[in-house]
């Protein structure tokens, strides 16, 4: 049994579409939801699919090991982070070497790094005029949307896009692929 632990900070969509995807498969589970954000979207979807949503604050993040603490005791092999907009830390990093994965919305390494998140990434996408965006799957290391990427898909953006339309393609592929991604990680494993 492989177990999954997801980070959000937002809506969730990506935390629940991975859970669903995984509902039948009997050597997966997703173990719990976790979030920097009480009013977060993901704490109710994940109210809704029966996962917990463990809710921390920066200090306990950043400055202390009980996250770490947490994932360890509870076994988990794989650590997703689905929408969510903090650094991760060194400790959290070194203890889960290779198996923190992180889903970007747009072709790394441009439109990457502190501050490059949800619609800033498309607003810039449509400002500088792309003809395409798209995702980046990749494992995650001490710097923001540095690591080693394991899967891109694209999309054509056309003039008239707006950083809405933009999102909405990008979402749709991120639905698609992130849960097929994440399933061919755990086989390798
Ligand atoms: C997703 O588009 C994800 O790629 C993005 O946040 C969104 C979360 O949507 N992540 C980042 O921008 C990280 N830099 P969701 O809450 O509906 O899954």
């Amino acid at each position: 049994m492989k177990r999954i632990a997801i980070f959000a900070s937002g809506s969730g969509s990506n935390a629940e579409r991975i859970s669903t995807y995984f509902a039948e498969n009997q050597s997966v589970s997703i173990e719990f939801f976790l979030s920097n954000n009480p009013t977060a979207g993901v704490i109710e979807r994940g109210r809704r699919l029966g996962i917990p949503t463990v809710i921390f604050d920066k200090k306990t993040f950043s400055k202390t090991d009980k996250i770490v603490n947490l994932l360890q005791n509870q076994e988990i092999d794989l650590v997703i982070l689905a929408g969510f907009l903090w650094l991760i830390p060194e400790n959290l990093v070194k203890a889960f070497p290779n198996k923190i994965i992180n889903i970007h919305p747009a072709l790394l390494p441009k439109y990457g790094g502190k501050g490059m998140w949800g619609h800033f990434v498309h607003e810039a996408v449509v400002e500088a005029g792309e003809k395409e965006s798209g995702i980046t799957i990749h494992y995650v290391n001490e710097h923001y949307d540095e690591g080693k990427v394991i899967f891109q898909a694209t999309c054509e953006l056309v003039p008239t896009d707006t950083p809405d339309d933009v999102a909405r393609k990008v979402q749709a592929l991120e639905h698609i692929h992130f849960p097929v991604v994440i399933e061919s990680i755990i086989a390798e494993q």
